[in-house]
Parts: structure tokens; sequence; C-alpha cells
């Protein structure tokens, strides 16, 4: 019976030892300790024997049991702060530590670009302005020399809202609110999102920038306008940039013109971008229509001016080689990254 007791206590104490944490710990006290452990049995089982051995293995049992005891609530104490240690060097917090550093945003490359546009009209005198994307008929087409039923309107096609309005598919009406309720002279550009309602490919958007431009006095002339458009070209893309105007036709302009400049990839020469013809068409201007005047009050004998509308997505596509102009408004990252 006394080997018994050595070899629980033997056993008892390496189990101790080696308890990793408080789970086995336990599973250990209810092992040596438990009503079904060896040392219990051997209390038990003190009743029958004699009287001399009673006293004598009780005493050693007793012990026994107040070992096991002591040594499992100092082990306990032990795991206790190696727990305790273990999640305070996981939770420990350097101060000195250099911080993650946070990404940094940029400027969308069309507010970018749109901001180095400002500055080269800026130093021509002319003043940024902008007008509302929900516009109404009238603003829209009407005051532009297209009344209703006129066949130009066609040449848009239109997003059309509830209670006649609709999104502007240029940013023309722009001229027409600011003539509106200002007088000659007058200088301005107007860059702005426009939209139609079309097939999307790689140079069709249903939502786009254009560049609109208005220049009212009493002497102007297309020479004029070809001159600020080979200044505006040539700063723009930093390089001599050639300006071919080709007759065309928008209600609200008389002559109209397609605006083409010399190709910014191959100077002229011809490649894939102008299609081996050496010229990009770049927007549409004109003399302003007398009927434009008059629909803003003005004289039409003496206001005289021009206008323009650029294609400003398709600026900005050249000068950074974009090849798709869905990739302005795709937010993908990767895209944006570049700018
Ligand atoms: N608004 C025209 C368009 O979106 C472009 C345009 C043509 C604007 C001639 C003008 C202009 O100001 O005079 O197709």
């Amino acid at each position: 019976m006394e080997k018994d007791l050595e070899k629980i206590r033997a056993h008892a104490k390496e189990a101790i030892r080696n308890a990793a944490d408080l789970g086995f710990l336990e599973q250990i006290r209810v092992e040596y300790m438990g009503r079904k452990s060896a040392l219990t049995a051997i209390l038990r089982g003190l009743k029958d024997l004699p009287i001399n051995a009673r006293k004598r293995i009780g005493q050693e049992a007793n012990h026994l049991a107040e070992e096991i005891e002591r040594l499992l609530s100092e082990r306990k104490r032990e795991l206790g702060s190696v727990i305790r240690e273990s999640i305070l060097a996981k939770e420990r917090l350097d101060v000195t530590m250099p911080g993650s550093r946070i990404e940094r945003g940029h400027q969308h490359p069309v507010t970018k670009v749109l901001a180095e546009i400002e500055g080269i009209f800026g130093s021509m005198g002319f003043e940024t302005v902008d007008g509302p994307e929900v516009e109404t008929d009238f603003y829209n087409f009407e005051a532009l020399n297209m009344p209703p039923g006129h066949p130009a309107r066609d040449m848009w096609d239109t997003f059309w809202l509830k209670n006649k309005l609709l999104l502007r598919t240029h940013t023309s009406p722009v001229q027409v609110r600011y003539m509106e309720k200002h007088n000659p002279p007058i200088r301005i550009i107007v860059p702005g999102r426009v939209y139609r309602y079309e097939a999307t490919d790689a140079s069709h958007e249903i939502q786009f920038e254009q560049l609109e431009g208005l220049v009212v006095d009493t002497h102007i002339s297309v020479a004029n306008f070809k001159a600020v458009m080979q200044e505006f070209f040539s700063r723009f893309y930093g390089n001599h940039i050639e300006i071919q105007l080709r007759p065309s036709y928008f209600p609200f302009v008389e002559p109209g013109f397609e605006i083409f400049i010399s190709c910014v990839i191959c100077k002229g020469k011809g490649c894939s971008v102008c299609k081996q013809t050496g010229w990009l068409e770049i927007g549409g201007a004109g003399m302003v229509h007398p009927n434009v005047f008059k629909a803003v009050g003005y004289n039409p004998k003496q206001a005289r001016g021009f206008a323009f509308g650029l294609g400003f997505s398709r600026m900005i596509m050249m000068k950074y080689k974009i090849p798709d102009v869905r990739l302005f408004n795709s937010g993908d990252l990767r895209f944006l990254k570049q700018f």
C-alpha cells in the first residue's frame, strides 16, 4: 500500500509538472483527487485496515493528498502568469514604432487636366463658368436655334427626364444662360459633363466631358478663333499644333466648322490614331448665330462672337494615350494610380 502511494505521488508530480494549460491541470486534479481516483479508493479502504496500518497509511495518504493539492495550486499559479505574460506580450504597444503608412489619394485625371486647361485659357483672359447638368428643352435646344421639331435635334441622342427636362447633351446651353445674365464683352470656358443616350464602346460613353467656349464682342472674327485654338492646343500638348477648320453645320452657329488639329501622335505624318490622315477631329465651332443672340436679348447687328465645343475627354485621351473612354468612370485603381 505504501508502494502504491509512492507510485501515485511520482505520477502525479510528473503529470502536474508537464501540464501545459489550465484545462489539462483540471483533468489531472480529477484523475488524482477525484472520487474515482486511486488515492480516494485508498482513503475509503482505511476503515478495513488493522488499527496500526490504518493510522500509518492514513497519515501518509492525507499527506499525499495535501501535497498533490499544493502542487496543483502552485502549477495553477504558474500557468496563470504564463498566460498573462503571453497576453501582455501579444498586446504590447510600442509607442516608438513608426505608424503604418496611409495611402494618399490624388486628383482624378479629368480634374487634373481641367486645372491645366483653366490655367491656359485663364492666361488668355477667359473665365471658367458652369451650369446645370439637368437642363430644360429651352436651353439645350430651343434657345440654340432648334425650335421643337427641328431635325437637327436628332444630332444628339437625348436622355429625357420627366416634365420636358433632360440631361444636357452638350455644354452649349451654358452659353445661353451666361449671355442672359451678362453683356459683352464675354470670354468664357465651360467645362462639364454631358450625356448621350448611346451604345458605349472604346470611344463612346453615355457620360463624358466637353469644353465649351464663348467669346462675344463687336469685332470678333474666325481669325481670332483660329488664333485662340492654335495657342491653346500648342500649349496644352506642349508642341506646335496646326489647326484646320472644315465647313460643317450646327444650328447655333453660322458659319459652322469642325475643328481638326494636326495629329499629336505622329505630328501630321500619318499613324493609326489619325487613321493615316495626319489630322484629328477635336470638336465643333462657329460664329454665333444671330438667332441665339436674339434669344438672349442681344442686338444681333452689334454682337459678334465665336463659340466652340471641344471633346475634353478625347483631348485627355490623346494627351496620355488612353485607349478607352470608359476607363475614366470605371473606378479602376490600376488606371487612376497612373496619374
Ligand atoms: N455642342 C456641339 C456638340 O456637342 C459642339 C459645338 C459645336 C459647340 C459648335 C459649339 C459650337 O459651341 O459653336 O456637338
